[in-house]
């Protein structure tokens, strides 16, 4: 059990659910190692890229895998044998060279006995305008699983199909609808805006990732009850999307101020006062009439 010492329950579980919150201030060393051997369905996180962010300090590239494997390999004693970890990871730049996160952390995944099940492209509309490469407009997020008896529920993350009418136009099924009523898989590309100046989300912090993308994980890789886990937890968007489905969820950042936003975040969460983009709200297209909603 996590000791007390670290842990503190800041929200009980809101009326009708089971699932309670914490969102701590502590360095993930430590938060880790107050939890237990496989108690954790679901890791999901988006570490610092290593590319002097306020809140990291820019160190070499090998001291900075070293540093993630030993939080990984942490992440993985605490993930129950049916459970997830998605790592959501851009490119570090070193020298105006490229190196993306998700091709240098793999190895740690795999060392540790993971099994890759996706690498999903996390595509969005905004961000730099470079010069002397092609502006970069996706991250990715690998899905790895401890085992192969993984929890994944397609059902709940379905988005609609292109041609909902569609029919068999030969053979024994002929007539009948050929698509599933509840939709299609999203596939491994998601076009998701992300989380700038103007997007209802958005607070101090240099890079959240929007909750919608953290809703998709959570519905897909857990059940009502189950635990989530954001060891750099940020404004608190993990377990924001955790609490909006009933999970219980558990969080750190190093930054005061983070910690204290994402408190404040759920406790509006659990007001219904919380502002967050829908799931299945089209992305605005301005070259559309009325944006294309
Ligand atoms: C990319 S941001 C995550 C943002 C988060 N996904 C959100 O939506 O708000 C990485 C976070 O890791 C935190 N961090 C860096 N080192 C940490 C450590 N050792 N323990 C806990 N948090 C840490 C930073 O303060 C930062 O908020």
């Amino acid at each position: 059990m996590p000791t007390q010492h670290h842990l503190q329950t800041i929200l009980d579980p809101p009326e009708g659910k089971s699932a309670a919150v914490r969102a701590e201030h502590a360095d993930n060393r430590d938060f880790l190692a107050s939890l237990a051997d496989g108690s954790m369905q679901l890791v999901v996180t988006s570490p610092p890229y290593n590319i002097g962010k306020s809140y990291e300090s820019r160190q070499p590239l090998e001291r900075y895998v070293q540093h993630q494997s030993r939080t990984i390999a942490e992440c993985v004693r605490v993930l129950d044998d049916r459970g997830s970890i998605c790592w959501q990871v851009g490119n570090h730049v070193r020298h105006g060279e490229v190196v993306p996160l998700d091709i240098v952390l793999y190895d740690a995944f795999t060392a540790l006995g993971l099994k890759l099940r996706n690498r999903i492209v996390w595509h969005f509309g905004h961000g730099l305008h470079c010069r002397k490469r092609l502006s970069g407009r996706y991250e990715t997020i690998l899905w790895f699983t401890k085992t192969d008896r993984y929890v994944f529920d397609l059902d709940p993350i379905r988005v609609p199909s292109k041609y909902p009418g569609k029919k068999y136009f030969k053979g024994p099924n002929k007539g009948k609808k050929s698509g599933n009523a509840l939709g299609k898989n999203p596939s491994d590309v998601w076009s998701i805006p992300n989380v700038k100046a103007n997007h209802v989300e958005k607070t101090m912090h240099p890079c959240q990732f929007p909750v919608e993308l953290v809703e998709r994980l959570v519905l897909s890789m857990t059940e009502p009850g189950d635990t989530v886990l954001d060891p750099y937890m940020g404004v608190g968007s993990s377990l924001i999307a955790a609490r909006k489905h009933g999970r219980a969820a558990l969080g750190c950042d190093i930054v005061r101020e983070y910690v204290d936003i994402a408190q404040q975040r759920l406790r509006e969460l659990d007001a219904g006062m919380l502002r967050t983009r829908h799931m299945h709200k089209p992305i605005y297209d301005p070259s559309l009439p009325g944006g294309g909603h």
